[in-house]
């Protein structure tokens, strides 16, 4: 009798065990952090240069809006960025059949504060923030750099960009050799 009692406590303590392993490896499946940067274009050109610098104090937006239906908001985030320009953003829950991208809300800095009308389309930052391909097995997801523009380039843009071989406005320089 003793023993069977112990066998039951014993089986229950496993079947216990493992339902909480079960459970708590799915919420770590389905937990995600968005990282990114806020850098202050001061070229002008919508990519990072040597030249861009890192913004602190920026605020960032990250939303999902389900794939059948745009109006349909199914999360919503806001993030400041650090001392090195860097955002993180939690997300629970897998968001396979959503469209998540970062934008940016507000610049930290008077000088540097512009969006373009046509560029400012681009500047959203998309996020897969799913596991659903099988393909990403880490809850890391990095967006793409997003960044205000200044009134006026810097001066040394233009050589910067030379040794990329653009244009100062940030087109190719065509070969005509
Ligand atoms: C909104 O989108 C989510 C995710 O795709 C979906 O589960 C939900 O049913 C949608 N709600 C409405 C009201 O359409």
């Amino acid at each position: 009798m003793a023993k069977s009692s112990i066998f039951i406590l014993l089986a229950l303590a496993v079947c216990f065990f493992s339902f909480f392993v079960s459970t708590h490896g799915n919420d770590l499946k389905n937990r995600f952090v968005v990282h990114g940067t806020v850098y202050c274009d001061t070229c002008n050109v919508q990519f990072v240069t040597k030249i861009s610098e890192p913004m602190a104090g920026a605020k960032v937006k990250l939303q999902c809006v389900d794939f059948a239906n745009d109006k349909n908001i199914t999360l919503s985030k806001e993030a400041t960025t650090d001392e090195k320009g860097s955002y993180s953003i939690e997300v629970d829950g897998d968001h396979a059949e959503e469209d998540c991208q970062v934008t940016l809300i507000s610049s930290s800095r008077d000088d540097c504060t512009k969006l373009d009308g046509d560029k400012h389309l681009n500047q959203a930052a998309k996020v897969s923030i799913t596991n659903d391909n099988g393909l990403i097995h880490s809850p890391d997801r990095l967006a793409n750099a997003l960044g205000f523009m200044k009134d006026q380039p810097l001066a040394e843009c233009a050589e910067v960009l030379k040794d990329l071989s653009l244009n100062p406005d940030g087109t190719e320089i065509e070969d005509n050799s």
